[in-house]
């Protein structure tokens, strides 16, 4: 299936920033606005920063996200954020099925299911994270894996929707570790057949991208393999220098 996804570079902060590192957002706005880069750029802050990185967007320049939601819309769930308080904050998207979600809060498929659609339903392109461990990749059941995860994580999509794979090898993330491009490619296209099988004509549309250990140094070859739309970036993303590098690679 040929694929008309729009690309995007996302930034995962994950629990890292403060008010002080508003300054780099500026920073990044700014850049971006020189460079009018041809993929869509968003940053996923802490929640605590949510609404004042939205205000430094630059009129859309950047877009931005939350990294979890609740299945529910509101409610009496301590601690908890819903999707419609990320879109009230200024969030266009939504991290869901992180791998250290899935592993730290003990998240299942039908949970991060949940969560898709729930950001959906609040006007949130969720972002659903799925991934291989170590183990699995050794044992030579990555892309099966994957498959149960699509299976088991992606809601069924209304007319109008859309969603966003990230690809994220468990082992690959922080790590510094990254698969070859022949095994990176194999996935893609793995993902982009099951896209093809069970979305049908909205999954063309569906941005793949890659995450884990993605730095400026090998962005651009990651970013070139076919059915590569992008890349969620955790740590690179942390350094405005660093992020600008691997969108001026894509
Ligand atoms: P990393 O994280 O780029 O620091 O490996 C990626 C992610 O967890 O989304």
């Amino acid at each position: 299936m040929a694929s008309s996804a729009p690309k995007l570079i996302a930034g995962n902060w994950k629990m890292n920033g403060v008010k002080a590192d508003l300054a780099e957002v500026e920073t990044l706005v700014q850049a971006l606005g020189n460079l009018a880069p041809d993929c869509i750029v968003a940053v996923c802050p802490p929640a605590t920063l949510l609404q004042q990185v939205s205000a430094k967007s630059g009129k859309g320049t950047i877009k931005t996200g939350g990294q979890d939601c609740h299945v529910a819309e509101k409610g009496a769930f301590t601690g908890d954020i819903g999707a419609a308080m990320l879109r009230d904050a200024g969030a266009s998207y939504v991290i869901v099925g992180h791998s250290e979600r899935r592993t730290l809060h003990a998240e299942t498929d039908g949970m991060v299911k949940a969560k898709a659609r729930a950001a959906l339903d609040a006007r949130l392109t969720p972002i659903i994270c799925v991934g291989e461990t170590q183990r699995e990749r050794e044992n030579g059941v990555a892309v099966t894996v994957v498959e149960q995860q699509l299976n088991g994580s992606t809601p069924a999509l209304k007319a109008g929707e859309t969603m966003v794979i990230a690809y994220e090898p468990v082992w690959a993330i922080g790590t510094g570790l990254v698969p070859s491009l022949e095994d990176i490619a194999e996935m893609h296209g793995a993902i982009r057949d099951w896209l093809g099988r069970h979305v049908g004509e909205a999954g063309a549309q569906v941005s793949i991208l890659y995450g884990g250990s993605m730095k400026p140094d090998n962005a651009r070859a990651i970013l070139a393999i076919d059915d590569v739309d992008g890349g969620l970036i955790g740590g690179a993303s942390l350094k405005v220098e660093e992020f600008l590098s691997i969108i001026r690679a894509a």
